[in-house]
């Protein structure tokens, strides 16, 4: 069943989806028109509208894939920083030839995704001055090193390559300006920042100081070094970055036939000594069979400070430890703040945090430990739209001794589990959550699951097979109507778009979406002030399935084009789109191309983006787009 193509109907994904939108009363306009399509009741029909019924005006480009990135006529999408471009002061020019440990610890790291502008000085609405604070998720070694293939690196790479390595993994800070209408990096600007997988952290929150976390190299508990995986993330009001730790399954090897206690709790996490790294070749603490316990240091949403390059990262335990994807905040009319998270596996769940404490948009140091303190929630999406909001309290249900939960430590350690005992929605992989600054409505992406059988679907994730995902609407108590409860243990769910090529069935947009316009595995989100959302997608590989690049796409919410996506910005061949940022004044949006040429190797890449250097390998770059008029983006 697990390769039925994703044109056959699932049995129930046309029932739980009218089920879904008759609930509503009544059907009306573009999703009415849309979920008809949908049903297949309009039988042979033009898919593809002339009319443009969005409030996007910008002349959309073509799918396809290709070497270059390619963006909508009128604007000017300019490279502004590439892997091994300098960031601290001390740092070496690239040499590609030359690389060491030493010199990428000061260079802008590999595979940049999200991004946070935080404007300069702090606190300002600065849209042409701030730093850049972007995460390196992970690193591609045939990509960077030659003579390496995918399938047997693990065995190939030399010590001083998983050095290399772990210093393009983290995040940087850059300072950036935009002068005459073009951006540029500062290098050596004052804030400027690498943090690596060594540099040293803090951990905070229920789990610091466990047993569970203690190692040889920290019998504390309390302090780590480095994070890895880092995914998406997000800012909290008093101007901090949370970057988050998403796939670090993948860097934990070594022999497991001494099973220790931990052994159970690990599989939830799909760890289980295959690594895909070398890491643990050359480092003990990535050794499961020699520290059972380092797992346990990772998988956290870590908080910094951009604006102090000497503030220690902290590992904020009470938001659980999943795969996290990101956490993106929004603080609730009665002050404490509210951090959505999507936990980017197969059949995993949604989470959120409310803080106990209430921000103090006055005093930014009071806020400083706000994020130890509150209570995390799982969603359980039910049908006709209910959503309940299930928190993860040791003590509560079944997070009790009985099911092996001893304190609130043990239910943030293995929170997979605590939200599975406490019946959470297994999802389509959960990606970026973000709310609308403009109504308060929660856009949850849900990039694919093609191992979801059709026994499996659920109403908030029906279709079996589900290679190119969907996006969910939570709408909070009084979204749109003021007042927004964000901390609320009850909300309501709906459709936003269920992705896909139209042609194939089983999708749903709003009516008149373009053949440009449709698009595969939502991953990131954001939005401009004027209400409208931006899609950012990664079919992680899969490309070749539907010829189609990844990019940035741009949808109103609301009115005739809402549902409507619009195809703006796409990556080169084997990327994805990563960090959509805009600034301030919605006149640059920032991207993250991110793995270009993956799935090739360094003698034979499939493009050599950016620079188009025969010498040169593909190098994962932030890009810069502007309207050459110098007007908002989308217009
Ligand atoms: Fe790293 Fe969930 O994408
Ligand atoms: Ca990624
Ligand atoms: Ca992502
Ligand atoms: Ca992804």
């Amino acid at each position: 069943m697990r390769d039925t193509p994703a044109a056959s109907t699932s049995p129930s994904l046309n029932q739980l989806i009218e089920e879904r939108l008759s609930r509503r009363g009544l059907l009306q306009g573009a999703v009415a028109t849309a979920a008809l399509g949908l049903l297949g009741d309009l039988g042979p029909r033009i898919l593809f509208a002339a009319t443009n019924p969005s409030t996007l005006t910008f002349e959309e480009i073509a799918h396809g894939l290709g070497p270059g990135h390619v963006v909508a006529p009128g604007y000017a999408a300019d490279v502004l920083l590439r892997w091994g471009d300098k960031v601290l002061a001390d740092a070496p020019a690239f040499d590609i030839a030359r690389q060491s440990a030493e010199a990428q610890a000061r260079q802008f790291g590999y595979n940049c995704d999200f991004i946070a502008f935080m404007p300069l000085p702090a606190g300002s609405r600065s849209s042409d001055h701030g730093l850049l604070c972007v995460n390196h998720e992970y690193t591609t070694a045939e990509l960077m090193f030659p003579g390496l293939a995918r399938e047997t690196r693990v065995e190939a790479l030399t010590r001083e390559q998983v050095d290399i390595e772990m210093a393009a993994h983290g995040h940087s800070v850059v300072e950036v300006r935009k002068e005459g209408g073009k951006w540029r990096a500062v290098p050596g600007g004052t804030h400027n920042r690498r943090i690596t997988a060594r540099t040293g952290m803090r951990v905070a929150g229920p789990a610091a100081g466990h047993p569970r976390l203690k190692t040889n190299a920290d019998p504390t508990g309390t302090r780590v070094l480095g994070t890895i995986g880092n995914c998406a993330g997000g800012v909290t009001p008093w101007g901090t970055v949370l970057t988050c730790e998403e796939n670090f399954h993948n860097y934990f090897g070594g022999d497991l036939s001494n099973a220790s206690e931990e052994a159970r709790a690990r599989e939830v996490y799909g760890i289980r000594g295959r690594a895909r790294y070398a890491w643990s070749r050359f480092y003990e603490r990535f050794d499961l069979a020699k520290e059972p316990n380092e797992p346990n240091r990772f998988g956290w949403v870590v908080e910094y400070d951009p604006y102090d390059p000497e503030a220690v990262p902290v590992k904020r335990t009470a938001l659980g430890r999943t795969r996290h994807e990101g956490a993106t905040t929004v603080l609730n009319p009665d002050g404490r703040l509210v951090a959505y998270m999507g936990d980017d596996d197969r059949d995993e769940h949604v989470y959120k945090f409310v803080t106990r404490g209430k921000v103090d948009l006055g005093n930014r140091a009071a806020n400083r430990d706000l994020l130890d303190e509150g209570t995390l929630y799982a969603a359980r999406f039910e049908a006709e739209g209910r959503l309940r909001w299930l928190p993860l309290l040791f003590g509560q249900g079944p997070l009790t001794s009985e099911n092996g939960f001893a304190s609130q430590a043990d239910v943030v350690i293995e929170a997979r589990r605590a939200a599975r005992l406490l019946g959470a929605t297994p999802m389509d992989r959960p990606e970026d959550i973000e709310t609308s600054p403009l109504t308060g409505r929660v856009y949850c992406a849900l990039t694919n699951n093609a191992e979801r059988t059709p026994d499996e679907v659920n109403p908030a994730n029906p279709r079996f097979n589900n290679k190119t995902g969907h996006i969910l609407e939570i709408i909070p108590p009084g979204a749109g109507r003021g007042e927004v409860d964000h901390a609320a243990t009850e909300a309501e769910w709906d459709f936003f778009l269920i992705a896909g090529n139209p042609v194939l069935g089983n999708t749903l947009y709003g009516s008149g979406v373009s053949e440009n316009g449709w698009l595969a595995c939502p991953d990131n989100l954001a939005f401009d002030h004027q209400g409208r959302i931006w899609i950012a997608t990664d079919q992680g590989g899969s490309q070749d399935d539907l010829k189609i690049g990844d990019g940035l796409y741009g949808a109103d919410l609301q009115g005739d084009g809402r549902a409507v996506p619009r195809f703006f910005f796409r990556t080169p061949v084997g990327a994805e789109l990563c960090g959509p940022c805009l600034t301030p004044d919605d006149k640059t949006f920032f991207v993250a191309v991110q793995h270009p040429g993956e799935g090739s190797v360094y003698a034979a890449p499939s493009t050599r983006w950016p620079d188009f250097d025969p010498k040169m390998p593909p190098r994962p770059s932030v890009v810069a787009i502007t309207k050459k008029d110098g007007g908002v983006i989308g217009g």
